[in-house]
C-alpha cells in the first residue's frame, strides 16, 4: 500500500526504550540476590566474548536514580525493564527478598514520579540456578508452578502501579539458544528436549496470564516474540514453500499458541513424524486457551531469507558473536529451509539484516493473523560506538536505524495497524549477552569496556537528542 498521507501515532503512542536486568544492573551477588543460570554460565571459559560478565554490567543497580533523570530529561513516556527473579527468590521459590523487592518498587516509583509509564517483564532469560540445579529449570514441569508463584508476588506487590506487563522474553531465543545451539544456558543441544522445554515455558506463560487476571484486573499483559518474517530467496516455488515452512516452525509454533493456545497444523504433524513433538498431559491444551495476552509483543531486529535446504543439506552455521562482519554462516533444517543472504539488504558488522520494511510487513502478519494490538518491545541497532575527545557520540547510523523503522511503523499505522507503543533497545548501553560491551544499542553511552578503563559515566549521544525531539513532536516531523 502506498499512502498519499501518513495518519498520526495515536496520542498515548508509548515512546519508549528498554533494558533487562542482567544486561543492565550489576550487583550479581547484592543485598541477598541469588545466582542466576546466567551468573553461573559466564564463568565458563570461551562463551561469551572475552569473557565478559554482567558481575558489573552497567551498575544501573547503583545508579537507577540517574539513568531514570535521564530518561525524564528526555521525556520518555515508557520504560521497559525486566525483574531478576533472583533477587526476589534468591533460590527461585521460598521466603521472599524483602530488598529484592525494595529495589523494584522504588524503580517504579522513580519511573512514576517522572510520568514514565513503567513495563515489567517478568523474565529476560536469567534463571535462578537454583532451580536448575534442582529440576532441570525449564526441563521440568514444575517449573510451571514456580513461575506463576513468582509472577504473582510480582502482580501483588507492583499490580498497583505497574499496568503494562511482559511475561516471557523471546521464548523462542532462550529454549533455542538453551537447548538447541548451546549458545546460552544451560549448554544443551537436543532437539526434541528443546520442544519439551518449550511446552513448558508456553504453560508458564499461560499460568501466569491467567493468575494475572485475578491479581491485575485492569493490567495488560503479553509475550515478548523475537519475530523474524521470512522471505523467500527467490519466487522459485520451492523456496517460497521453504519459506513457508520457516514461517510455520519459527514464528506460528509460538504466537498461535499465545494467541490461539494450539500449535499449528503442519509443523506438529511434521514434529509428530520426526519424534519431537511435546509430551502433553491432559488439561494442556486448555491452560493454553486461557492464557490469551493483551496484546502481541514484538522484538524486531531482522528478517531472515530462506531458500531451499535438500534432504542432506546445511544445518547449524556459526553465529557472528565477534563484530567481524561476514563471519555469519547460513543456517538450516534438512528437508525444511535453509538460510541465505538477502542482497538487497545491508546488514550490520554483527551480520543482521537492516530491513525497515521487515518490521511493517511482521506489524501486518500479527494482525491479519491474530488480530491483536502490538507493542513492539525492542527493536535497535548494535554497533560499534566512538567517544570522541570532546565528549560526543555522533551516531548518525543509529538516528537512521531507528527513523527508518518509525516510518515502517507509521506506514503499518496507516494500514490499519493497532500498535501501542515502540520501545527501543536501548536506553543506555548494556551488556550484548555474548558481543559483551562493545556491541552498543543506547541513546546513552556509558564508558564501560571489556578491558582497560571504565569508570561508568553516562554520556548523551547525538540518538539521544533525537529521540528527545520525536517524542516532543509525537513523531510528526519524520522525513517521508
Ligand atoms: C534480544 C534480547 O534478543 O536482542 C536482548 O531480548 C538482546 O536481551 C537484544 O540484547 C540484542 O541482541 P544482542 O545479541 O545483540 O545483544
Amino acid at each position: 500500500m502506498i499512502h498519499d498521507k501518513l495518519k498520526p501515532f495515536p496520542s498515548e503512542f508509548m515512546w519508549g526504550s528498554a533494558s533487562a536486568a542482567y544486561q543492565v544492573e550489576g550487583a550479581w551477588d547484592e543485598d541477598g540476590k541469588g545466582p542466576s543460570n546466567w551468573d553461573q554460565f559466564v564463568r565458563i571459559p570461551g562463551k561469551t566474548f572475552k569473557g565478559t560478565t554482567g558481575d558489573t554490567a552497567v551498575d544501573h543497580y547503583h545508579r537507577y536514580r540517574e539513568d531514570v533523570k535521564l530518561m525524564a530529561e528526555m521525556g520518555l513516556k515508557a520504560y521497559r525493564f525486566s525483574v531478576a527473579w533472583t533477587r526476589i527468590f534468591p533460590k527461585g521459590k521460598g521466603e521472599v527478598n524483602e530488598k529484592g523487592i525494595q529495589f523494584y518498587s522504588d524503580l517504579i516509583d522513580e519511573l512514576i514520579k517522572y510520568n514514565i509509564e513503567p513495563i515489567l517483564t517478568i523474565y529476560h532469560w536469567d534463571l535462578p540456578q537454583a532451580l536448575q540445579d534442582e529440576y532441570g529449570g525449564w526441563e521440568s514441569r514444575e517449573i510451571i508452578q514456580d513461575f506463576t508463584n513468582y509472577a504473582v508476588t510480582l502482580f501483588k506487590h507492583f499490580g498497583d502501579r505497574v499496568r503494562y506487563w511482559v511475561t516471557l522474553n523471546e521464548q523462542n531465543i532462550f529454549a533455542g539458544l538453551g537447548y538447541r545451539t548451546a549458545l546460552h544456558p544451560p549448554g544443551v543441544k537436543d532437539e526434541k528436549l528443546f520442544y519439551q522445554v518449550n511446552h513448558h515455558a508456553n504453560l508458564a506463560n499461560a499460568s501466569a496470564i491467567k493468575a494475572f487476571r485475578t491479581y491485575v484486573p485492569n493490567g495488560k499483559i503479553g509475550p515478548s516474540f523475537a519475530y523474524s518474517p521470512s522471505y523467500a530467496s527467490s519466487s522459485k516455488p520451492e523456496d517460497v514453500l521453504a519459506a513457508e515452512n520457516a514461517e510455520e516452525l519459527n514464528a506460528h509454533w509460538w504466537m498461535d499458541i499465545y494467541a490461539w493456545g494450539t500449535y499449528p497444523k503442519v509443523a506438529m504433524d511434521y514434529l509428530v513424524r520426526k519424534g519431537l513433538a511435546p509430551t502433553m498431559e491432559s488439561g494442556d491444551l486448555a491452560l493454553l486457551k486461557e492464557g490469551k495476552p493483551d496484546f502481541m509483543g514484538v522484538n524486531y531486529y531482522q528478517t531472515t531469507t530462506f531458500e531451499k535446504n535438500p534432504l542432506d543439506g546445511v544445518s547449524e552455521g556459526k553465529m557472528n558473536t565477534s563484530g567481524k562482519k561476514g563471519t555469519s554462516q547460513d543456517t538450516g533444517i534438512p528437508g525444511l529451509f535453509k538460510t541465505t543472504q538477502n542482497e538487497h539488504l545491508e546488514r550490520t558488522n554483527w551480520d543482521w539484516n537492516i530491513d525497515p520494511t521487515g518490521l511493517r510487513i511482521a506489524l501486518r502478519r500479527i494482525t491479519n493473523r491474530y488480530n491483536l494490538p502490538v507493542l513492539i518491545s525492542e527493536n535497535g541497532l548494535g554497533e560499534y560506538d566512538k567517544l570522541e575527545d570532546d565528549d560526543t557520540i555522533h551516531d548518525d547510523y543509529r538516528i537512521d536505524y531507528l527513523q527508518a523503522h518509525l516510518k515502517a511503523i507509521q506506514e503499518a499505522i496507516s494500514d490499519g495497524v493497532e500498535v501501542l507503543g515502540y520501545c527501543t533497545w536501548s536506553f543506555t548501553d548494556l551488556l550484548s549477552w555474548l558481543n559483551g560491551f562493545q556491541k552498543r544499542y543506547g541513546f546513552v553511552y556509558v564508558n564501560q569496556h571489556e578491558e582497560g578503563e571504565h569508570d561508568l559515566r553516562r554520556i548523551k549521544k547525538k540518538s539521544y537528542y533525537w529521540y528527545k525531539e520525536i517524542i516532543e513532536t509525537n513523531g510528526e516531523n519524520l522525513p517521508r
